[in-house]
């Protein structure tokens, strides 16, 4: 399309800069204090760049590099670049947890997009939470959108061989504490851990929701994998800059894009990709901002019997530089394709192509890394949603994380009140358990520990890691890192803190995990349940709160809906809003 295409669409940031009235003079004036010339104001698609970049979030601290390049594009197809600061929430730095601020940063998203002159929004992701809080936020104006993330960390190195993001921490942590290696060696595997600038090169939840961004259509083929540090990650950039100039002259808008088709086919590939649980919280979360209705049932119907094929930490083996090299994203829906394994192959996607038209050729370059269907890592890889009188609303398992034979198993319970409870009493040398033990840990849902932490995967008792035991079946409220792993139950709905039967759980009750019959159960009568919850006290989070962290607690739904605010489920449009001068 041509500059002479800018004619033919009516132009929302014109409600700024096209009129030579008082109004107009005001909003350009005062955009010349930038060296900004009269033409650029013509009747050009001004592109908002929302950027990301904070070096208290290492794995966005590219940023500035990652935005010129998409401006170079946005210039070339003749529109008007303008970058804007949003709240950058970082996953290994920020407390209590970068998932308490997700809900935040859409607010800041949201509202920077509709009040400010711009026809169209590249949004710039990569850490975990940014991926979800910008489509969040967009999705509730629903302006033309593409998604731009900074990419994966190189390889970790330790000791001459790859070790993964958070994988490895989790894997050396426990060996120190089972006194496989010396705290001296611990603390020597920091620097090869992150060498490179992006985002964990697992498939943890950064990867995870890359691909997720990719598989529903809003960014461009390959977005997912190329490392931070490969030019043609910057090329990409570039390419994004000129798509989102085009797709404001096919008035190509989020909503176009984000369709329950797109829905579907990205859980089937979190399932392929052996993704994170944490998808499942965020794209109810933007599902439920465009409108498009998505329940836990959807992840059971549509996820469960796709194969997990790609290889990597913390399910298999290789990286995200190893993924790349192998296709990329492309490489697994192709193997999709030709299985008849994708739900929806004529889905729409930002570059005006369907997924298949862009998938369908993709080379597959390692059957080891991208596996075939025949050889799958895990047969069946789709995120397990349970349900059962200890998770009425649900709660989720991934497969692939998991030791196949804990998957069924009947085992008596350990209870922690507490995350703080957990780290004093998982100490204690006389504590009664054993590997049959399932292992409880209440309050630590949305509401309990605000934010819901990442703390379902609870480091096993010292005195059963000395002896061997490498995982136990364990169960919370909380979320777990993508990173971690383990035969772990998740998300449990309702929380404890909101009263749900995971606060009145005993030490020694009987619990049954029937994974392959999707149930969670604690073993006792409906009248033990009813007499246990009617003496049951329940309170609010301990320790002082912020301003913020109270509007959490009041507003926040639970796992099963997405843990959005109740107040900011929905598509609010991008009317321009009235002047105030
Ligand atoms: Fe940022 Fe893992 S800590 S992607």
């Amino acid at each position: 399309m041509s500059e002479n295409d800018n004619k033919k669409v009516k132009l929302r940031s014109a409600e700024w800069f096209g009129s030579n009235d008082k109004n107009g003079f005001m909003y350009r004036s005062w955009m010349k204090n930038q060296g900004i010339p009269d033409h650029e104001f013509q009747g050009k698609p001004i592109i908002g760049i929302c950027n990301t970049w904070s070096e208290l979030t290492p794995c966005n601290a590219h940023f500035r590099k990652l935005a010129e390049h998409v401006k170079r594009g946005i210039l070339e197809a003749g529109g008007f670049p303008v970058e804007f600061p949003v709240f950058s929430n970082g996953e290994s730095n920020l407390r209590p947890t970068a998932m308490l601020t997700r809900n935040l940063a859409s607010m800041d998203v949201e509202e920077s997009i509709r009040g400010n002159p711009m026809d169209a929004v590249v949004l710039l992701v990569g850490c975990d939470k940014t991926t979800p809080a910008l489509l969040m936020g967009a999705a509730s104006v629903d302006l033309p959108t593409i998604v731009v993330t900074g990419g994966p960390m190189l390889n970790g190195k330790l000791n001459g061989k790859n070790i993964g993001s958070g994988t490895a921490v989790w894997q050396l942590h426990e060996q120190v504490k089972g006194g496989e290696i010396s705290m001296h060696e611990f603390l020597a595997a920091e620097a090869g851990h992150s060498r490179s600038a992006g985002t964990c090169n697992t498939m943890g939840t950064a990867s995870t929701m890359a691909c997720m961004a990719e598989s529903l259509g809003t960014s461009l083929p390959h977005n997912a994998a190329i490392p931070a540090v490969d030019a043609r990650r910057y090329v990409l950039a570039h390419m994004s800059g000129i798509r989102i100039v085009e797709m404001v002259r096919e008035d190509l808008k989020l909503s176009k894009i984000l369709t329950k088709e797109n829905f579907e086919n990205a859980i089937r590939v979190n399932a392929a990709i052996g993704g994170s649980t944490n998808a499942v919280i965020h794209l109810k979360a933007i599902a439920g901002r465009i409108g498009v209705d998505l329940e836990l049932e959807d992840w059971t119907r549509v996820g469960r019997g796709m194969p997990t094929i790609v290889d990597l930490l913390p399910s298999g083996r290789f990286l995200m530089e190893e993924f790349y090299y192998a296709g990329g994203l492309p490489a697994v829906i192709r193997r999709m394709g030709d299985g008849n394994l994708l739900p929806n192959p004529n889905a729409l996607t930002v570059n005006g192509k369907t997924i298949w038209e862009n998938c369908q050729d993709a080379p597959i370059y390692d059957d080891e890394v991208v596996r075939p269907l025949d050889k799958p890592l895990l047969k069946d890889g789709g995120i397990c949603i349970l349900r059962g009188n200890l998770a009425p609303r649900g709660a989720v398992l991934k497969p692939s994380a998991a030791t196949p034979a804990l998957m069924q198993h009947r085992g008596q319970a350990v209870v922690f009140e507490d995350f703080e409870h957990y780290k004093s009493r998982i100490m204690d040398p006389n504590l009664e358990v054993d590997a049959n033990s399932v292992l409880v840990m209440k309050n630590c849902g949305p509401k309990g520990y605000p934010g819901m932490a990442e703390v379902g995967n609870m480091g096993l008792p010292p005195k059963l890691l000395a002896a061997g035991v490498k995982d136990m079946v364990r169960i919370s409220d909380a979320r777990m890192s993508g990173t971690a792993y383990g035969t772990v139950v998740l998300h449990v709905a309702p929380e404890a803190m909101a009263g749900g039967p995971l606060g009145i759980v005993q030490d020694g009750d009987w619990i049954t995990l029937d994974c392959a019959g999707g149930e969670l159960n604690l073993e006792i009568t409906d009248e033990e349940m009813a007499a246990r919850q009617a003496v049951r006290v329940t309170g609010s989070a301990p320790g002082p709160k912020t301003g913020y962290q109270q509007l959490y607690i009041e507003h926040v739904l639970q796992a099963d809906e997405g843990c959005d605010f109740d107040f900011l489920v929905g598509n609010r449009g991008s009317a321009v809003p009235r002047h105030s001068h």
